[in-house]
């Protein structure tokens, strides 16, 4: 382990000299009597005593391991220096397997008893929310939620802040920006064309002597559009079909700078039985159409932005990184820390909360009829663009939003990883065509081009990039869902009834009739305080325990990025200082290195 760490002399004896040395391997053999434990060793010293006994001063030639090794490995090879060829080199053996025809391939593997202990990691036992697991009913009234949220949700303040907020509108605009899923406000500057709305309709709520073409072309209307969720079959909860709706929902930035939701459409085929609900309409309508909306946004965020956007590509980035560059591989070296614990966590989620009886199966909207066919549609909207921070909010419009602390973060910690990354391939790849003769590297992107991204493929230095970005938009993930979701009408996980086809008539108590029972409610909030635990063994973004980045030049690049990253870091603290409502989630010191939640 870290804290102690033990040296062990081997003598090595030979009768000639052996010159300067290559490759050390290493073997563990089991010692009769004692049990196969696994070993980890961190550096290899190798000394030469002749040198000594000439009265000269004895090299030493170091070569780096960090790894554990078994007694079942046929050995690993380790090398001293720089990387010229590194093809004799041996690289794990990990395979391919298709889970969603359509979206990014896995590991083939089922469970995490096969992976190597490189790519294990431990976490702190979970807490459960006790109780109300046999009530499979629906909530009899708000009071009786707010108990339950007394008691799971009262210590954690942004959760009070959310159930205070959730009905005000500018709550809602707030959430699309600052909230757990910024990953899907764009802004638009036509209409969209199934969204039946009208000018004169929506007239009243914009600013006075304003028209809907003059907020449109000055680029304060906005969109959130849950296309992807049209026609997906839903789940069945508690023996009750469920619900799911692709809503589409028009925002307007306000004189106030605050985004407020002006036009609601549930379903995308407009019709008489599909209304456009509006601000003025009765409360309940209105409110309900706003929970549909964060019902849709809660299934896109778990497995779109979640799940597929940050998980599914750190596998993909990690078993292509296995299968193509060898351990000494620069980019191997840079990207394993980031991406090793993504095959564990991938693993048990597919082992649990996505298989039968997981809490999908048993509490979500989305089912496991459902997954198969997210998940390809998602992978089929997913480009590199969209995963590269500076672009994605390029391209969304994001740019002059006062106060998107998403945003704002995003880009500056994006700016100095990006940074990172450039100066350490600097210093392997000097000419550009380094890259093209790099066959391993070649190799590596095909492989990700062919069992990723079938339809669509990018450049590499994009997709490293996206790579670290792609992790980083994850790190926020785990505190954020339950911040939100604790208060539940927030983010109802299932929806009972189909969406309303005509206004009025709506109570407030009729709402709760839409939402998940009492037992379902709490498996998902029991899902996600299990999911905020933080492993044991978590190492902040760019804090690298593998001696490599110890050495020489590295060390200089990592002590300028950790430098660059203490400092966004007290820049939101001192900014988060001065908010009502602090957006800490960004905060390098809190991102983990890597995808482990
Ligand atoms: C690297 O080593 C492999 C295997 O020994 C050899 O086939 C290949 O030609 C070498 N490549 C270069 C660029 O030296
Ligand atoms: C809710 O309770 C019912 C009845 O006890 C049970 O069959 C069902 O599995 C429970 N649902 C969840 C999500 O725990
Ligand atoms: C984002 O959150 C901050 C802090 O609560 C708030 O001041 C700001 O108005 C929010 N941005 C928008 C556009 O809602
Ligand atoms: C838009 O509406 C038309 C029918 O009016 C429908 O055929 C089409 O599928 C809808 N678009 C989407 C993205 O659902
Ligand atoms: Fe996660």
């Amino acid at each position: 382990s870290n804290e102690e760490e033990n040296t062990c002399t081997v003598l090595v004896q030979s009768n000639g000299s052996l010159g300067r040395l290559v490759l050390v391997r290493l073997r563990l053999e089991v010692r009769p009597g004692f049990p196969a434990l696994d070993w980890h060793c961190s550096r290899v010293e190798v000394c030469r005593l002749a040198d000594r006994q000439e009265g000269a001063e004895p090299e030493t030639q170091v070569f780096l391991c960090d790894r554990w090794l078994q007694t079942a490995d046929e050995g690993v090879e380790l090398r001293s220096g720089k990387c010229e060829n590194l093809s004799v080199f041996s690289r794990c053996c990990s395979r391919w397997r298709m889970i969603v025809d359509g979206a990014p391939q896995s590991v083939d593997m089922n469970s995490v008893s096969e992976l190597m202990p490189n790519l294990r990691y431990t976490r702190a036992d979970l807490t459960y929310l006790k109780g109300f697991t046999c009530r499979a009913e629906t909530w009899t009234s708000f009071s009786e939620l707010e108990t339950v949220f007394s008691h799971s949700g009262h210590q954690n303040s942004i959760a009070r802040f959310v159930q205070a907020h959730w009905k005000d509108d500018w709550y809602f605009g707030h959430q699309c920006l600052n909230g757990s899923n910024p990953l899907l406000l764009r802004q638009t500057r036509l209409l969209p064309p199934n969204l039946s709305v009208t000018a004169g309709m929506l007239q009243p709520f914009l600013r006075e002597g304003s028209s809907l073409q003059r907020e449109l072309q000055e680029g304060r209307i906005y969109l959130l559009d849950y296309e992807v969720l049209d026609g997906v079959p839903a789940n069945v909860v508690n023996g009750k079909q469920t619900y799911l709706s692709a809503p589409l929902c028009l925002l307007h930035l306000n004189q106030q700078g605050q985004l407020v939701p002006i036009a609601i459409q549930l379903q995308q085929n407009p019709g008489p039985q599909n209304p456009v609900f509006l601000p003025s309409d009765p409360g309940s309508d209105w409110l309900l159409a706003k929970i549909w909306v964060r019902a849709a946004d809660f299934q896109c965020h778990q497995l779109v932005s979640h799940y597929l956007k940050t998980h599914v590509m750190g596998e993909l980035c990690c078993v292509a990184t296995l299968r193509q560059l060898p351990d000494l591989h620069p980019l191997h070296q840079l990207l394993m820390p980031h991406v090793k614990t993504s095959l564990q966590i991938n693993l048990q989620a597919r082992a649990s909360l996505l298989a039968a009886d997981g809490v999908f199966d048993k509490a979500m909207g989305s089912g496991l009829k459902t997954l198969p066919v997210l998940l390809s549609r998602a992978s089929a909207r997913t480009t590199y663009r969209s995963l590269c921070v500076p672009d994605d909010l390029e391209d969304r419009g994001l740019g002059n939003l006062p106060h998107s602390y998403f945003a704002q973060d995003a880009l500056r910690v994006w700016d100095a990883l990006h940074r990172f990354v450039v100066s350490w391939v600097n210093v392997y790849y000097s000419r550009d065509d380094d890259v093209q003769l790099d066959s391993e590297l070649q190799h590596w992107i095909t492989d990700i081009n062919t069992h990723g991204f079938t339809h669509n493929s990018g450049s590499a230095c994009l997709l490293y990039t996206a790579v670290l970005s792609e992790h980083l938009e994850h790190l926020l993930l785990p505190l954020l869902q339950l911040d939100f979701a604790l208060w539940m009408p927030n983010c109802p996980a299932a929806m009972l009834r189909p969406p309303p086809q005509v206004k009025g008539g709506m109570t407030e108590d009729d709402i709760l009739s839409f939402l998940p029972d009492i037992n379902s409610t709490c498996r998902v909030l029991m899902t996600l305080v299990m999911l905020s635990q933080p492993a044991h063994d978590s190492v902040p973004l760019c804090h690298y325990n593998e001696a490599i980045f110890a050495d020489g030049v590295h060390r200089r690049l990592v002590e300028e990025v950790q430098g660059q990253l203490t400092a966004i870091s007290e820049d939101i603290a001192e900014r988060n200082s001065r908010l009502e409502l602090p957006y800490p989630y960004l905060c390098p010191a809190h991102i983990e290195n890597s995808v482990a939640i």
